[in-house]
């Protein structure tokens, strides 16, 4: 297998974080044994059952080199395995289903007062949308002042910080639940989202004779002291990739259904200037193990 020097270079800046953490583990750390047994022979098992090629095996870490040279190392990684380890991790969880961050979080997004409205451009496109709800315990004791963090893609499909096109932190904000426990932010719907077609992963994709799409989706972090940090999305009921998600997130229980739109008066509060969608999910959180 030969590499460009290029490649090298692109991932110089992760390796002193990734030789730190190693360092930090020790030598002969178990867990880190087990677990890379645990891959290595799960890999082994696939090259002896399916009788994989030198030639295939070459063009695999050829397709990782364009994956990382691309910058989607962390769209590669949840998109085959991250629905598979939340499900795995808080499996037996009470509250509100956990679900997949997935590769565009950023941590320190804006901080919005009431009334709550995403960072947004005046023209912004989409179907305008306020996304109420309340955050409580498990017996339904309400969290005032939890923490949410919100962020999800603008209708056409690209994320702040993530695609130049957009302003930063488009779309992304966070605030805090009033003494009830309860929420209300402005924002606009957000479409089906479709991984980028020119990107390898999208291209692996193709070749699969598999489209690229996930469902429209909101994510968020609910965070309160002494609470586990909950990490989810929340989906929309009629959307056509509900069933087919290209990331395999979608959970059941964190589909709602949009009402409206309603007169754009009636969200007077928000200063809506056109008819918008309602949408409300009552979130749960766990306690702190
Ligand atoms: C994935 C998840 C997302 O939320 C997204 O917007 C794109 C991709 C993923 O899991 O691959
Ligand atoms: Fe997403």
């Amino acid at each position: 297998m030969t590499t460009t020097g290029s490649h090298a270079v692109q991932d110089s800046s992760i390796h002193p974080v990734v030789a730190e953490k190693l360092a930090a583990l020790g030598p002969g750390h178990p867990r880190l044994i087990e677990l890379f047994n645990a891959v290595s022979a799960a890999l082994k098992q696939v090259v002896r059952e399916h009788h994989v090629t030198h030639e295939e095996y070459c063009q695999m870490v050829e397709f990782m080199f364009g994956v990382a040279g691309e910058g989607e190392m962390g769209l590669i990684c949840d998109l085959i395995l991250e629905a598979a380890v939340v499900e795995s991790d808080y499996a037996a969880s009470a509250g509100t289903a956990f679900n997949a961050e997935g590769p565009y979080y950023i941590a320190g997004s804006p901080r919005l007062d009431v009334p709550c409205r995403m960072p947004m451009r005046p023209d912004e496109g989409g179907t305008p949308l306020l996304f109420t709800g309340g955050v409580s315990d498990t017996q339904g004791r309400p969290l005032a002042g939890a923490r949410i963090e919100l962020w999800h893609s603008t209708h056409d499909g690209l994320y702040s910080n993530i695609d130049p096109e957009v302003p930063e932190w488009l779309l992304r904000g966070q605030f805090v639940a009033d003494e009830q426990g309860r929420f209300e932010v402005r924002t606009i719907r957000p479409e089906p989202y479709e991984i980028s077609r020119h990107g390898p992963v999208g291209r692996m994709l193709h070749a699969m004779g598999r489209h690229r799409f996930r469902p429209a989706h909101l994510h968020l972090k609910v965070s309160h002291p002494g609470f586990r940090q909950l990490t989810t999305q929340i989906y929309f009921d009629a959307d056509p990739y509900l069933d087919s998600d290209a990331a395999n997130c979608v959970h059941r229980s964190l589909v709602i259904r949009l009402d409206g739109p309603s007169q754009a008066e009636a969200g007077s509060a928000y200063g809506f200037d056109a008819p918008f969608l309602t949408g409300r999910y009552d979130l749960v959180l766990q306690p702190a193990a």
